[in-house]
Formats: structure tokens, sequence, C-alpha cells
């Protein structure tokens, strides 16, 4: 068990910058936009945001590329902007949080451009370039968007390497020098007072230095990285030298995106000692997939499973230290339409359901914009109308493993990261009134029925859900409960059903969800029990038995 800490206490909303508020009219969100919006975000009641990247970048991956790590990028505006934003959140009480990505770079970062460009420049080796094999590329690694991890340099027999898109080649963590840059980089950041950071694709950072090539798991001869390049033996000697030169000298909060921890090594990560405050674990995010890299290899999962695996998460996690909720990322399809299976309950009902069952567990709890508003996929007829490269190679990938296109496209609509980065309608106005301009991305097709403005205004909303869930987790008496209390799963229920108790010495609560659009019930301890939070117009009881509607969920004192 880890000490009592104040990032625990925090509710965090994920801006995606590009998507949020455009400010200027050009199509693109930018950061006044997010200042013009801060408003909103204090109604909702959160205590901090996380913006994705916005440094300076070609957009190859929305940022995740970045060309010069303490340079604005121009579409979103200026270090004032964001000296301004910075002021603005700490008079509302908000605190804020940027993304880091120090696996790789973009390729025009002024250190690759050095290094591809000359042979003998010390830049060269803070990448990682290999020799070919046979006049072919190093190996037969597939990179996490399709396609060898790597790329052809010019005039030499040589490749550089990229566990992403050609266009983020991978820093090589191995070369001292660069790790000091990179520490410098951060303290620089952290100097500007900033909450913390959400820390990209960091169990990448290690390499088997082996570079041997594996039995291939693709019709393309390739087999994934990631038994090679994720989280291999060494990675502890990067990740606590990172922290101590970093981290460790502030009191910040740090948000590991580390896919690949096994549950036994957990605590290295995560615990009183850990490289970091916290990590996403994705392994009930990716239920619906076998891979959240392989779009067409689908699941028939159940309800029953997602339990054991959200279960699971929750009690490996608490063992040691402290975990991430969340359900919506900007990597991730909408919640709604991956959980809800029932197309008729992909609204308010599921939409809470959902809420009320991830925001109560143990951990600090993540909203992604425009989850509040139960924002749910769309569907694109053709794959031309997609931003994301990963659906761009998850297209092409199911199509080369024999699927037709009806049905790769099939995949990228459920899949497609592009389903959270359409920009956030405000109201039902053109284009949701993001923009005066031609968004950079279309709107999903729902907006006018879902948008901020009806959702704010509407008691019933979920948007108004969303903003009680806050307010009891952060202001109500039962704050300390459910934010230290312990987790336990309520057993012998209905498989359909989710529920768990938040205790601590003298007070019990108990979340109850039926995942499912069946009836159902559930018998619990005691009939004078007390509803804090439900989602259907009143709960039905005889004595301890609740009767549960469809994807019903409550939220009960004991
Ligand atoms: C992380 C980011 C994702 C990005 C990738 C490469 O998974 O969340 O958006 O594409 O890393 O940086
Ligand atoms: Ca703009």
């Amino acid at each position: 068990m880890i000490d009592k800490k104040w990032w625990q206490e925090e509710v965090i909303y994920q801006i995606y910058p590009r998507s949020f508020y455009d400010e200027n009219g050009d199509g693109i969100g930018d950061i006044k936009g997010i200042i013009k919006k801060l408003d909103y975000l204090k109604e909702l009641g959160i205590t901090m945001i996380w913006i994705c990247p916005i440094y300076k970048s070609p957009m190859v991956d929305n940022g995740y590329d970045i060309s010069d790590y303490l340079g604005i990028n121009k579409e979103f505006g200026t270090m004032n902007d964001l000296d301004q934003l910075l002021i603005k959140a700490e008079q509302l009480d908000i605190k804020v949080m940027l993304d880091l990505v120090i696996n790789h770079t973009s390729d025009e970062h002024i250190w690759f451009q050095e290094g591809i460009n000359n042979p003998d420049s010390p830049y060269r080796d803070y990448y990682i370039f290999k020799d070919s094999v046979d006049g072919k590329e190093p190996n037969n690694w597939r990179s996490i968007f399709g396609g060898s991890v790597w790329e052809k340099v010019p005039n030499e027999e040589k490749y550089y390497m990229h566990v992403f898109d050609k266009k983020q080649p991978d820093l090589n963590f191995e070369n001292p020098k660069l790790r000091n840059e990179i520490y410098n980089m951060i303290n620089t950041w952290l100097d500007k007072g900033l909450a913390g950071f959400r820390i990209d694709s960091i169990t990448f950072l290690k390499k088997d230095q082996n570079f041997e090539s594996l039995k291939s798991d693709g019709n393309d001869g390739l087999v994934t990285c990631k038994y090679k390049t994720r989280n291999q033996p060494g990675i502890e000697v990067f990740l606590n030298e990172l922290k101590e030169k970093t981290f460790n000298k502030y009191d910040c909060i740090t948000v590991g995106e580390a896919p690949g921890v096994r549950y036994d090594e957990l605590s290295e990560f995560i615990g009183e000692d850990g490289y970091f405050s916290m990590i996403f674990d994705f392994k009930y995010a990716d239920i619906d997939v076998e891979s959240g890299s392989d779009w067409f290899k689908r699941t028939n999962w159940t309800t029953k499973e997602f339990k054991d695996l959200l279960f699971n998460s929750q009690n490996e996690i608490q063992k040691v230290g402290w975990g991430a909720n969340f359900i919506e990322n900007h990597d991730q399809p909408r919640a709604i339409s991956k959980f809800i299976t029932d197309e008729s309950y992909q609204n308010f009902i599921g939409g809470s359901a959902l809420a009320l069952m991830y925001f109560f567990l143990r951990g600090t709890p993540f909203i992604y914009q425009g989850q509040e508003l139960g924002m749910t996929n769309f569907q694109r007829q053709s794959i031309n109308e997609f931003n994301d490269i990963s659906s761009v190679d998850n297209y092409y990938r199911s199509i080369d493993e024999g699927f037709t296109e009806e049905e790769a496209l099939q995949f990228v609509n459920l899949r497609s990261r592009d389903n959270t980065r359409t920009p956030f309608p405000w109201d039902n106005t053109k284009n949701g009134g993001f923009t005066n301009g031609t968004p950079w991305l279309s709107l999903t097709e729902y907006y006018p029925s879902t948008n901020a403005l009806d959702e704010v205004n509407n008691t019933n909303s979920l948007f108004n859900f969303y903003k009680k869930m806050i307010e009891i987790r952060t202001f109500s008496k039962y704050k300390d409960i459910l934010t230290f209390g312990t987790f336990q799963e309520v057993e012998n229920v209905s498989e359909n059903i989710i529920s768990y108790y938040r205790q601590n010495n003298n007070e019990k609560l108990q979340v109850i969800i039926n995942l499912s659009n069946q009836s159902n019930q559930i018998n619990v301890e005691k009939n004078d029990f007390k509803v804090i939070m439900h989602n259907y117009e009143k709960v039905v009881n005889n004595n301890q038995i609740i009767n549960l509607k469809p994807y019903e969920a409550i939220l009960i004192e004991l």
C-alpha cells in the first residue's frame, strides 16, 4: 500500500486540442480555444486537464511526432498562449498536465535531420541505425502502425528504426548524451509549473539489442515488434534514471502509458518507489480485439469476461499502488459504441451505466472530451474519409489478410482512432459551433442531438450525471471513502452484473451495474440502504432484493 498523495484526489479531463475549440476560424482547435472553454470544464467540475501534444510537429500522428520539444506548434498558438492558459487555469483551480513523448521524435526534428544526413554526426547515435542484411531490412519486425519498423536511409546501405510510423524514428536510449538532453527538456517544462505529464508509449524505450528476427505472425511475413521492443529487460535502468533525474525533483503527477506491463511487476512501475504515479491498464479496454493494433481480430466478449479483467486489474493494482481509470481516450473508439452491445441502449442509459461503473473504481478517474456528452462512433463510407494513420494501415492490412473492402471498412469504423478525434460539438449550429471555418475532420453525424449546450441545459443529461459523480467524489461526505477506500468485488452475483464495494473502517458503499439488455436481480446486505446515485427514475426493491432494468446502474450506501 502507498501513502496518500494529492493526485489521488483529482478528476482529470483529457483534451485533444485539435478538436476541442477553434478560436481563430482556421478549422483547427487551439490553445486560445481551450482558454475560452475552461469555464465549461469548471462547470463540469474536473480538477485537472491533460492536453495531448501541442509541441512543434508536422502532425503526421497529430502531434505524437515532435520536431521541437520546447516550441509550440503554430496551429495551436504560441508559448504566450500556453502561459495565459496556465494562469487562467490556476485562477479556476484547474491543474494542467501535458503529454510527454520521448520514445521517438518526428523525422523533422533537427537531431534526426543531422543524424540521417551526416553519418559522422554525433546525432546519428541519438537514433537507431543498422546495416542492411543481404540488401534488405535488418529484421522482420512489424511496426505498430503496419509495415516494417525499418526505413531505408537514402544513398546508404542502412536503415533506421521506427516502432510507430516511419516519420516517427525511435530515439536511442542506450546513448547517455541523448538521455541527458531529454532530462533537461523535461525539467525545463516542469519548471514552468506544470502539474505533471502523461507519458507516451513509455514501455518501448528499451529494445532487445540482439535485433533478431522472429517467426512471422501475418501474411506480410512480419512479426509484431512488441516481443522485442516493449517492456524488455533492462528498461528498469532507463525508467529509474528518468525518474531520478526529473520527476523525483518535483511534486508532480506522472501517468504512464505502459502497455505490456505484467501484473507481477506492477510494484516496480507504481509501487511506493515506482517509476510513475500511476499507469493506464489496457487489458479490459481492448476486450473487443485480440490486440489493440490488429483490429481485424475481433472477439466475442462477454460481460463476465469483461468483469474478470476489470476486477483483476483493480485487485492487482490495489496490492501495490494506484491506477488511472478510463473508458475512452484518443486512441480508442467511443465507450458507448464499444461496451454497450445493444444499440437501443447506446444512449443516456448505456452511457450512465458505463460512467458509474468505472468512475468509482479505486484510482484516479479520467474523462475524455465528449465522453461526458455520450458521444458515439461514426459510420464513415470510405477509407478516404479517415485522417488517423493507423486506420489507413489497418484497412490495408485487413485486406491483405483476406477480408473484403466492406469488412475492412467496418473494422476501421468500429476501432478508428478518429472516432474520438472528431471535433467537439458545442451546440447544434453549423459544425457544432466548433469552428467558423472548415473543420480539419468532419464531425460525427450526431451532433445536432448530442452537443454540450443541450447537455448542460438538460438536468437529466449525461453531462449532469458526470457533474454529479464528480461532485460526489470530490466534495461530498463520501469523498474519503470513494478516493481512499478499498475496492472489493461483490461475489455470487449474476454474470451480467458488475458490482463492487468501496469501504473503509466504518462505511461501505456499493456500485451495482447491470451490464446487459436483460432484467436482473441482486441481493444486497441490508434493506435500509441509501441510494446515492442511479440512472433510472427510481430504484425498485423488495427488501434486500433489487430488481434491475437493462443497463441499470446504482450507487448505494449500506
Ligand atoms: C501512443 C499515443 C498514440 C500515438 C502513439 C505513438 O499510443 O497515445 O496516439 O499514436 O503513442 O506516439
Ligand atoms: Ca485554430
